[in-house]
This record gives structure tokens, C-alpha cells and sequence, in this order.
């Protein structure tokens, strides 16, 4: 059976820890859609367009993974690529609750998705985008968290700031 996965995540902007879990999932699924949702409460620091101009540079390499723009409810997304699969990083316990309440949630809307959780790797246990912009906001070395382009952009974004 084919097994399609969505991807969901803000990605301001896309870290190494995101990719790991893109990678990962594009070796058990047949197909990745890393899909940005442009409208959650947290005031992003990038555009939908900068993002996803980071995020297709980063999948280039992985003919299986694509990306998409979403707003909306994440099932419906899911049904309307014809997905089965919705892939979730999970780093500490705090990421645990939350996912867990959206997992069941989202299983209520659709029976037919499921939500498959990939724990992240050690070295990338402590990396989220807002870190990596605190730090990049700070001058301090982002060197190894993020790819190369996105460290180009963050430096770029904060350049005219005092830290
Ligand atoms: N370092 C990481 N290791 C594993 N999964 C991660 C990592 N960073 C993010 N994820 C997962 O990626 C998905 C998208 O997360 P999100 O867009 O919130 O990124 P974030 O790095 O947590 O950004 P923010 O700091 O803005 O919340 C979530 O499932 C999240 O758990
Ligand atoms: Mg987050």
C-alpha cells in the first residue's frame, strides 16, 4: 500500500531538527508533504514566501518530499492529499502533552489518519526555530543547527539589530 505523509510545522525557519525528521519519514513513506501553516498564533519572524523558499531548498534532494502551503483543519489536509499518515517530531516530555491532545483530537475528525510520532535524535533534543533566532538574534554561532542557507538568511534577518 501506498502510505503518503503530511508534515506539519511553522518551520521560521526550517532547523536540523526538522530535516532529520523529514529524512526519516521520507525512508518509511512512499511520500512527504512538509506542510507550512502560515496561521498560528506565534508571530513569525520570516514570510510564508522566505520560508518556503528555505524549506525547497532544503527537500531538493529528496525526490519523495514536497512542500505545501495549508490553513485550515490538518485532517482535511490530510483527506484532500489523499495522506494516511500525519509525522510529529516529539523532543522533551513538554512536547509530549500537547501533541498527545492533538493526536486524539485529530483522530475524532478522521478515523482513517494517523498520527506517527519519530523521536528526535539527542544531539537535536534541545533545538527549536525560536532558539535558533534568540540565538541568531544575539550574534551568537548557529553553526550545525540550521543548513547553511537558512544560517545565511538568519544572520541576514538580524543584522540591523543591537543585541
Ligand atoms: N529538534 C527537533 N527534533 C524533533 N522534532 C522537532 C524538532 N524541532 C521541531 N520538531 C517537530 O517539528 C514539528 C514542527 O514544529 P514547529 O514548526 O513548531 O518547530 P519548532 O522548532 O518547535 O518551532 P517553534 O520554536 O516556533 O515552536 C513538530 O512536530 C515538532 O515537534
Ligand atoms: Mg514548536
Amino acid at each position: 500500500m501506498m502510505k503518503k505523509a503530511i508534515y506539519p510545522g511553522s518551520f521560521d525557519p526550517i532547523t536540523n531538527g526538522h530535516i532529520d525528521i523529514i529524512e526519516r519519514a521520507a525512508r518509511l513513506c512512499d511520500e512527504v508533504v512538509v506542510t507550512l501553516l502560515p496561521n498560528t498564533s506565534k508571530s513569525p519572524v520570516f514570510t510564508v514566501e522566505e520560508r518556503m523558499d528555505l524549506i525547497r531548498d532544503v527537500i531538493k534532494k529528496y525526490p519523495n518530499v514536497t512542500v505545501k502551503i495549508f490553513s485550515g483543519l490538518l485532517v482535511d489536509f490530510a483527506a484532500q492529499e489523499n495522506a494516511q499518515v500525519i509525522v510529529k517530531g516529539l523532543r522533551a516530555v513538554s512536547d509530549f502533552e500537547y501533541e498527545f491532545q492533538m493526536a486524539l483530537m485529530n483522530r475524532k475528525l478522521n478515523q482513517n489518519i494517523e498520527t506517527m510520532f519519530l523521536m528526535t535524535q539527542s544531539q537535536n533534543s534541545y533545538l527549536s526555530s525560536s532558539l535558533v533566532k534568540e540565538v541568531a538574534r544575539l550574534k551568537g554561532c548557529i553553526k550545525g543547527l540550521v543548513p547553511e542557507v537558512v544560517e545565511k538568511a538568519l544572520i541576514k534577518k538580524y543584522q540591523h539589530e543591537k543585541s
